[in-house]
């Protein structure tokens, strides 16, 4: 072995131009390969005398070294003119389409709902959900200790004080803040979500969502509340469509009713939804109770009302003929697309 060897590989690397990256391994076969000269050095230095290795194995690792960078700075740097030349990316190329997803069907009901009472002269109100006791039985005629709050489980947020925080059972409190703020006559709905603490079934869930509606005016009467009730359910399930009354009770209503729309699946001869009866349940309603209209400050002898509330996934269980109400929380992908074609509504 010689020291001319070493400087004339390195002298070579000094000068090597590649072109493409086959030169350029070309190149690493040429000097780091198998059959590569450094590699045929690395060969010849373990025949060298013991007293000369010391001479030779330093610059033989440095020209190793520096044909591995010589190597690796070309390939960084030289762009293959075949690739260069291939086909660019053609940027007039319409996009790749965006899932745009669908509206919830809980949404198209509320919508359809407020749509329809905004016809009718409705404006929209909305509320916390985080209430106080106050808002969602006190001033609605539900005494403290009366038996009728056992119909709404609450989850309390605070306990133990005369005026506890309450996760809202019913939207009937955003119609209280209605009347405490706004001059009648008052024409108010108010969508929302609401919480009881039921056990989670095919029919109960301790979320939900409601839509109640209220009407306060001069001479307002249950005739009133009935023709608004009937016109609403013809726009909502079919101009077909009958209702019908049954007496009911609700603190802060009196007289109070609930109301059943005739089935629009079996047309009134008996199915497995309305079980046999032709008739749905879709809604509570009745005359404002005096004491609701006092407690907000709203003369009753001059005034009168009527309030009404419905739930909404019930309402779209019926018209989309869902049979559990958890599909409508559970955002199963396979569910919600079911609804891509109402996303329009
Ligand atoms: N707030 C009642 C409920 O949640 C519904 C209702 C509203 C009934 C207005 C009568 C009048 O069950």
């Amino acid at each position: 072995m010689q020291k001319q060897d070493i400087d004339q590989i390195l002298a070579e690397l000094g000068e090597l131009k590649c072109k493409t990256q086959k030169e350029i391994e070309e190149a690493r076969v040429k000097f780091l390969g198998k059959k590569g000269t450094i590699t045929a050095l690395f060969e010849e230095f373990r025949t060298v005398a013991p007293e000369l290795k010391r001479e030779f194995g330093r610059p033989l690792n440095e020209l190793k070294q520096k044909a591995q960078e010589v190597i690796e700075s070309l390939k960084n740097s030289v762009v293959d003119e075949a690739a260069a030349s291939a086909p660019k990316t053609d940027l007039s190329m319409p996009g790749d389409d965006y899932p745009l997803g669908s509206r919830h069907p809980v949404s198209i009901v509320r919508q359809e709902i407020v749509e329809i009472f905004r016809k009718f002269g409705y404006d929209v109100a909305e509320g916390p959900e985080v209430e106080d006791d106050y808002h969602v039985f006190e001033a609605l005629n539900f005494p403290p200790n009366h038996p009728a709050r056992d119909m709404q489980d609450t989850f309390f947020v605070s306990a133990g004080h005369p005026n506890p925080l309450l996760l809202r059972t019913h939207t009937s409190s955003v119609q209280v803040r209605a009347m405490e703020k706004m001059q009648v006559p008052i024409r108010v709905i108010c969508p929302g979500r609401v919480f009881r603490n039921e056990a989670i079934s095919a029919r109960a869930h301790c979320i939900f969502h409601q839509v109640e509606g209220l009407y306060i005016d001069e001479n307002v009467t249950f005739a009133d509340l009935k023709q608004s009730i009937l016109l609403f359910a013809r726009e909502m399930f079919g101009p077909e469509t009958e209702i019908r009354m049954r007496p009911s009770y609700f603190p802060f209503t009196e007289p109070s009713a609930e109301v059943d729309v005739s089935c629009n699946i079996c047309h009134g001869k008996g199915c497995n939804i309305c079980k046999g009866t032709g008739w749905l349940e879709i809604l509570g309603c009745g005359m404002v109770d005096p004491n609701v209209l006092e407690a907000s400050g709203i003369d009753s002898k001059k005034y009168s009302g009527f309030a009404f509330g419905m739930g909404l996934e019930r309402i779209a269980m019926l018209k989309w003929r869902v049979n559990d109400l958890r599909h409508y929380f559970e955002n199963d992908l396979r569910f919600l697309k079911e609804f891509e074609t109402s996303s329009e509504v």
